[in-house]
Order: structure tokens, then sequence, then C-alpha cells
């Protein structure tokens, strides 16, 4: 009997050795000490035993059984173990591992020079204003001293959606809201889109991009209108910046100018960019039209202002010698990431 347990016990360590995970572990378990496991059989033959070697038998039986447990709990702890060196063995992370990179949104280059003019008009006292890019023919033209068979409209190729709609053509319709809804004084700026049907090539697109300026107060006259331009012309192009007006005419500003810059590249020598000229257009510009302050309630007796408006395509790809404004509108990261 004594041979039989000391077997079972060496049979049953053994056995236990080999197990790798708790599920195998609970087989040996059920094996030796379940219900009708091989040391609880002998427990059960115990009355086949002669009375007097009972107590020694049990004794045995009792001692053989907590080894057991005791090698079963051992074990189970030794599997435990080994299974979280596993566990973080797996889930090691290098921390010295060069990440993957993250590839950061930019900003458009047409969006870093309007900041750039909104930051210097702002500087200046400006405050920016908004206008709807579906315009009625009103504020578009009419209002803007442009009526229905005036010239200037042929020269706008405009998208109509409707006889009295159309795709604003240019930003200044925004003048007419403004001073419809704030009297003098105003200052202010009105960035936008501004669409045109013209055919798409290295220097047209039917969809561009213009700065409104509107300046009206008592007594405001030529000479405010060309020391503000001049002054932004050599914030954005850099303090030696060159200068000069032309005049020019508009519909809706009397006198007109177009003011322009020395060209930067070749300083009035005559090159490939101002196109041998020496100059390069930067704006239009002028005194708001007695007629249009009139539209718009604004007593021309009484108050005066000037207007400009400034091309963002032109001004971005002279800033930074872009020669194709499509590039603008492709989002080519590789293109864009330049700036
Ligand atoms: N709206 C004109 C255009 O699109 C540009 C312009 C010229 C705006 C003179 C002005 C201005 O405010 O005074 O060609």
């Amino acid at each position: 009997m004594k041979q039989q347990l000391e077997a079972i016990l060496s049979n049953a360590k053994n056995e236990l050795s080999q197990t790798q995970n708790a599920r195998e572990l609970d087989a040996v378990r059920v094996k030796y000490l379940g219900k009708k496991g091989e040391l609880t059989a002998i427990l059960k033959g115990m009355k086949n035993v002669a009375p007097e070697e009972r107590p020694v038998i049990g004794q045995l039986v009792n001692d053989v059984r907590a080894e057991l447990e005791k090698a079963l709990e051992k074990q189970a702890e030794k599997l435990e173990q080994s299974a979280l060196e596993e566990k973080l063995k797996s889930e090691t992370l290098d921390v010295t591992m060069p990440s993957e990179e993250i590839t950061l949104g930019h900003k458009h280059p047409l969006s870093i020079v309007l900041d750039e003019i909104k930051d210097i008009f702002i500087g200046l006292g400006f405050q920016v204003a908004e206008g709807p890019e579906v315009e009625y023919d009103h504020y578009n033209f009419e209002a803007l001293n442009i009526p229905k068979d005036h010239p200037a409209r042929d020269t706008q190729d405009t998208f109509y959606i409707s006889d009295n709609v159309v795709l604003r053509t240019q930003t200044s319709p925004v003048q007419v809201r403004v001073m419809e809804n704030q009297k003098p004084p105003i200052r202010i700026i009105a960035p936008g889109r501004v669409f045109r049907s013209d055919a798409v090539d290295a220097t047209h697109s039917p969809l561009f991009h213009q700065i409104e300026g509107l300046v009206v107060d008592k007594n405001i006259t030529m000479s405010d209108l060309k020391g503000i331009l001049e002054l932004f012309a050599k914030r954005l192009y850099g303090e030696d910046t060159v200068v000069r007006f032309r005049p020019h005419h508009f519909p809706f500003t009397e006198p007109s100018a177009e003011m322009d810059i020395q060209c930067y590249q070749c300083h009035g020598e005559g090159c490939r960019l101002c196109k041998g000229e020496g100059w390069i257009e930067i704006l239009g510009c002028g005194m708001v039209h007695p007629k249009v302050l009139e539209t718009c309630n604004i007593d021309p007796e009484v108050y005066s202002g000037y207007a400009f408006g400034i091309g963002l395509e032109r001004t971005v790809m002279g800033r930074f010698k872009i020669d194709d404004i499509r590039l603008f509108y492709e989002n080519d990261v590789r293109f864009l990431h330049q700036f």
C-alpha cells in the first residue's frame, strides 16, 4: 500500500512538471484528487485495510494528498508566472525605436499672404467685412455705377444665376453692403472669392480672390489713399519698395488709379517677370464716386472716401515667383509644402 502511494505521488509529480497550462494542470488534479481520482480510490479502499493499520495508512494518504496539493499549487504559480513573462515579452515596447512620421497639414500660400495682408490692415485700424458670393446684380453692378448697358460689364465675363442674380465678379459689392448698414467712419477690408467665366490658362481662373478696401469719413482725400497704399506695399514687399500711381478708370471711383510697384526682381530695369516694363501692377483704387455714396444714403457733400481692390493670386504669384495660377487650385502637397 505504501509503495502504491509513493508510486502515485511520484507519477503525479512527474505529470505535473510536464503541464504547460492551467487546463493540463487541472486534468492532473482531477486524475489524482478528483472524485474518481487515484488517491480517492485508495481512500475508498480503506475499508479493506486491517483496522490496526488504518491510522498509519490514513496518515500516509493524507500526507501524500497534502504534498500533492502543495505541488499543484506550486506548479500553478509557476505556470502563472511564465504566462505573465510570456505576455510581457510579447508586449515589449522599444521606446528607442524611431516613430512613424506624422505628416502635418500646411497653410495654403494664398492663406499665408492673405493673413499677412489682413494683419497689415488690421494694424492700421481696418475691420474685416464679408459679403455673399452669390450676389444681386444690383450690388455687383448697378449700385457701383455700372448700369445694364455699361461696357464694363463686358470686361467682367459674368456667371448669371438668373436675370438679377450673379456670382459676384468682384468684391466691390461688399462696399455697398457695408455702406448701407454702417455710417461713417468706415474702414474695412473685404477679402473673398470672385468668379468670372474666363478660360483657364496660366494666368486666368474662373475662380480667384480679391481683397476690397474701403474708407469713408469726413475730409478723406487722395493723399490718404496714397499714404495707406504705399505703406501697405512697403509692409508686404519690403521697406525699399517703390510705388507709382497711374491714372485709370473704374465706374465706381473718380478719380481712379492703378498702383504699380517697381519690379522687385530687376528694380525697374525690365525683366521677364515684369515683361520688360520695370513695373508690376498690383491694385486698382480711387476716390469713391459720389453716385455710389448717394446710392448708399451717404451725403457726398459731407463725406468722402477711397476704395481699392487687390488681386490676391497675382500678389502671391509675384511674392513667391509662381508662374502658373492653376497650381493654387490643384492642392498638390509637393507644391504647397514649398511655402
Ligand atoms: N473691382 C475692381 C476689379 O475687379 C477692382 C477695384 C478697382 C476695386 C478700384 C476698387 C477700386 O475698390 O477702387 O477690377
